[in-house]
């Protein structure tokens, strides 16, 4: 049971998947590399939408992926969420209880770009702590090559988050995909995510990585991936 924590894969509501069909091959893909279920993260910016129309178009999308998914069985189940970017005032926002994953205790979070302020770590913990909802930061990966540190802040240890990477980060080869490996060897990333877009040039690639993960590292790291992953959904 391996779960697909950050995907554009509804159709048509950010600049993921452009239609229903793309959706459809993406959750095909998915499923060949044995994703069975797959998280929906469309983009979600509060400070030029509102969470009431962002809301309705997700459910439209989803309502219209559903339909299209009951004529291909052994697609994986997705789960509704979002990435939603940082912004000041998250942690009070009434938004945040909404834009969880199935509407439960876990968040997808975007940081833009590091380095990062006291006052947004402490937004961070904030989340954890006054408001019971744990931030999964999306594709530090990202963050970590532009610090030119080759690590996640040290911050992130000592906060009550999980960390995602994307797949790509294990397969870009060389130093990058050393560090990737080191970084989940010592427990700095608990999730992983495809966010795929498209099937062009941002298609889902987790099979791959999951292949790397268990070349490089052994399975006991996979297994770990997994019990993050359900943990996620348990109660
Ligand atoms: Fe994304």
């Amino acid at each position: 049971m391996f779960i697909d924590f950050h995907s554009h894969i509804l159709p048509q509501i950010d600049d993921g998947s452009s239609s229903v069909e793309e959706s459809i091959e993406l959750l095909k893909m998915e499923a060949e590399q044995g994703i069975t279920h797959v998280v929906a993260t469309p983009h979600f910016y509060a400070h030029h939408d509102s969470p009431e129309k962002f809301l309705a178009r997700r459910a439209e999308a989803k309502a219209r992926l559903d339909e299209a998914m009951e004529k291909y069985p052994g697609l994986p189940r997705v789960s509704l969420g979002a990435e939603v970017y940082f912004f000041r005032g998250i942690s009070d926002s009434d938004i945040l209880s909404e834009l969880t994953i199935d509407n439960k205790r876990y968040i997808l979070i975007e940081m833009p770009e590091a380095p990062w302020t006291d006052g947004m770590y402490s937004e961070l913990e904030a989340i954890a702590t006054r408001r019971g909802i744990t931030p999964i930061m999306a594709h530090m990966d990202r963050y970590i090559r532009p610090l030119k540190t080759y690590r996640i802040p040290e911050r992130f240890e000592e906060l009550p988050v999980l960390v995602q990477a994307n797949a790509s980060f294990f397969l870009r080869g060389g130093f990058t995909t050393k560090m990737a490996l080191k970084l989940l060897k010592e427990d700095k990333i608990q999730l992983i995510g495809s966010d795929c877009h498209n099937l062009s040039v941002r298609p889902p690639r987790i099979g791959s990585a999951l292949e790397v993960i268990e070349k490089e590292l052994g399975k006991k790291y996979i297994d770990r991936i997994l019990e993050y992953g359900s943990s996620v959904f348990d109660d």
